[in-house]
This record gives C-alpha cells, sequence and structure tokens, in this order.
C-alpha cells in the first residue's frame, strides 16, 4: 500500500507501523529502503525473509543524529566522528564495533554495525516520530529482492514486493545509487563500497588516507560481483568498441545507454555527462530498458575520474551477473 508522503498522516501511519515491529519501505536520499526496527530482532527477521537474503549478510541502521548511532556503537573511533561531522546527515554508511546485546538480528551476527543517518526530509521526518515512540534505529537494506537493482522510485519498491508491502512514498531518490561505506571498526579506515562521495572528499575529512579492501575486510553482499543485476544482459564497452559493434550487428531487443547520440536505436538513452546525473538516473533507466523488453543493454563505460567509481562499480557488477533472459 502506498502512503503519500506529502500527507502527515502517512508518516505517523509508518511510523507506528514500525514502532509495532512491521515492516516499512521508506525514502531515503540514496535509494528506497525496506525498514523495521533494528532493536527487534523478530521485526528484522522479516526483512531477511522478504528479500531472500542470507539471514548473516549484515544490514545499516538508520539513525537521526551522534545521539542516535550512540544506541547501537560500542564506541566512535575519532575517524568516525570526523566522516560524520562531514557527511551526516547523507550518503554515507560507518562501520563501527556494535555495543554488545544491540542489534544483533541486523548486524547479521557481527560484531560490528552499519549506521549511517540519512539526509531524506521524510526519513527525517519519521525517524523523529519513531524516536518520540521509542524507535531510536531502523535496520533497512535496499528494497528490493537479494542481487537485484535498487529501488529508486515507490513504485520500484512496489514491482518487487507486491502491492501489500508499506511504501512510503517520497518522489524520485535525488542521489540514485546506495551510500559510500567507510569501515572505521579495525584501525586504518577502509572504503567497502564506493557512492557519489569520492575518495579525496572522504580522506580530506577524514585526515588519513582510506584503504582499499583486502582479504581480511568484510565482504558486504552490495560488494558480490555479480550484484545490481537487470534481467537482461548488460555489457559495458569503451567509447569506439561501442561504436565498432553497433556499426556491425545490432541483435534483437538491443538497448544502448551511452553519452555518445545514437537517435537511430529505438531503445537508446542519452547517459548524462556528470556521475552525478548519472547516478540519479541509472537504476531507473536499467529497469526501464528491462520493462521495454531489452534483451541485451549495452553500456558506454563512464569516463576516467574518481567522480564516476560509484556508478561505475555498480555498471560492472551488473554486467558481471549476466543473466540472460528465460522468457
Ligand atoms: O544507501 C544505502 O546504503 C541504502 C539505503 C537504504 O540506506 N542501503 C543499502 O543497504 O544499500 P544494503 O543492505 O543493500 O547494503 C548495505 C551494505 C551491504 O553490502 C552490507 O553487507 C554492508 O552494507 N554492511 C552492513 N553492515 C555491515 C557490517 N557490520 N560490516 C560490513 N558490511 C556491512
Ligand atoms: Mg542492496
Amino acid at each position: 500500500m502506498l502512503l503519500d508522503g506529502k500527507h502527515p498522516e502517512s508518516v505517523e501511519q509508518a511510523a507506528r507501523a514500525l514502532a509495532g515491529g512491521r515492516l516499512v519501505a521508506i525514502p531515503t536520499e540514496t535509494v528506497y529502503g525496506l525498514a523495521a526496527r533494528a532493536d527487534q530482532d523478530a521485526a528484522v527477521a522479516q526483512i531477511f525473509a522478504a528479500k531472500g537474503r542470507p539471514a548473516d549478510h549484515p544490514l545499516i541502521v538508520h539513525v537521526l543524529d551522534e545521539t542516535g548511532a550512540r544506541r547501537f556503537a560500542q564506541d566512535l573511533p575519532p575517524v568516525a566522528l570526523r566522516l560524520m561531522a562531514a557527511f551526516w546527515p547523507g550518503p554515507l554508511t560507518l562501520i563501527v564495533k556494535r555495543a554488545p546485546g544491540v542489534a544483533g538480528a541486523a548486524a547479521g551476527g557481527q560484531a560490528t554495525v552499519g549506521l549511517r543517518s540519512p539526509s531524506h526530509p521524510l526519513a527525517r521526518a519519521l525517524m523523529q516520530r519513531c524516536r518520540e515512540l521509542g524507535v531510536e534505529g531502523l535496520a533497512a537494506p535496499s528494497a528490493n529482492r537479494f542481487g537485484r537493482v535498487s529501488p529508486t522510485r515507490a513504485d520500484h519498491v512496489q514491482g518487487e514486493f507486491g502491492p501489500a508491502m508499506l511504501v512510503l512514498d517520497g518522489g524520485d531518490c535525488p542521489v540514485g545509487i546506495e551510500s559510500s561505506i567507510v569501515d572505521c571498526s579495525r584501525g586504518a579506515p577502509v572504503l567497502l563500497r564506493p557512492g557519489v562521495l569520492t575518495p579525496s572528499e572522504l580522506e580530506a575529512a577524514a585526515g588519513e588516507p582510506l584503504r582499499a579492501p583486502d582479504a581480511r575486510a568484510p565482504k558486504a553482499s552490495g560488494t558480490l560481483a555479480a550484484h545490481y543485476a537487470p534481467s537482461a544482459v548488460v555489457r559495458l564497452l569503451a567509447t569506439e568498441p561501442l561504436k565498432r559493434q553497433l556499426s556491425e550487428t545490432r541483435p534483437a531487443g538491443l538497448a544502448v545507454y551511452s553519452r555518445t547520440v545514437y537517435e537511430g536505436l529505438p531503445l537508446w538513452r542519452a547517459m548524462p555527462d556528470s556521475a552525478r546525473a548519472t547516478a540519479r538516473q541509472l537504476f531507473a533507466v536499467l529497469r526501464e530498458l528491462d520493462a521495454a523488453g531489452a534483451r541485451e543493454i549495452w553500456i558506454e563505460a563512464p569516463p576516467e575520474g574518481a567522480e564516476w567509481d560509484g556508478v561505475r562499480d555498480r555498471l560492472s557488477r551488473a554486467a558481471a551477473a549476466f543473466a540472460p533472459r528465460q522468457d
């Protein structure tokens, strides 16, 4: 059921449902999340069931502010506090040591917990009301079935879970790809998942270099090689190879998403020149081309530059999944 975010009663209804242990899909500035109160393992268990996600994959706990974060963290190391001061509320998740006995199911049983304070006004109004009802944290993964493209609109969420799911409709998500994740739980900060924040922005605020994940780094499900997959086969091609391939063959059901203009193609979508604008529309474009019946989506590889890291990461995972349609 869609709850129109423009009406204050919708926030009230969503907050009460969450406080009562039910699932509600909520808008954030990055993507929609499938939320449950983080302090009730039974509520959180419904998230794993609905998503078809393995129960040992940890979820992000969404909080209003540092006070909320302290409820779930054993301690907040100085580097985490510096990153929070710079980017919260916003598209940054911090992994820190978890307070003992708190949000065990949400953390997938790990000794750490992922914390994020979203900036979306509707998410914040909802969390404020939840706080008044005694709920400090909302565990929420992206509101899609395991391995699928994250939803950036309320109707995407309904497409994933059907009409019975409560969805607080906050319109289009302005960032469009999931938050950057920095692990602050093991000394030097590690960038586990790139988002729209660039490594240099993060490092400037952290006051120290960010490491790349090594073999000891936790395996986030959003970082599995084959993830974010539409049903169509996705191929990522550099500008010239794409041009060459298109001059040689145009298979049936071909869609193209590129900065280069290919006017003659019925399923061509223009990729914006800016990384932020591309992130905003990326998942909606993949879903739209899928829904239009595309069998293959050929995508022009993003340009060089760290501001494209988040988009490049999602596109290479979608291409790695390479799952042909079965119909
Ligand atoms: O933008 C976002 O981050 C969105 C919105 C809804 O906030 N959420 C999101 O959640 O993308 P999800 O569950 O789809 O991805 C969260 C990632 C997963 O890859 C998970 O493994 C990782 O965060 N993660 C969460 N807690 C962790 C922990 N304690 N240690 C390591 N990784 C963790
Ligand atoms: Mg996800």
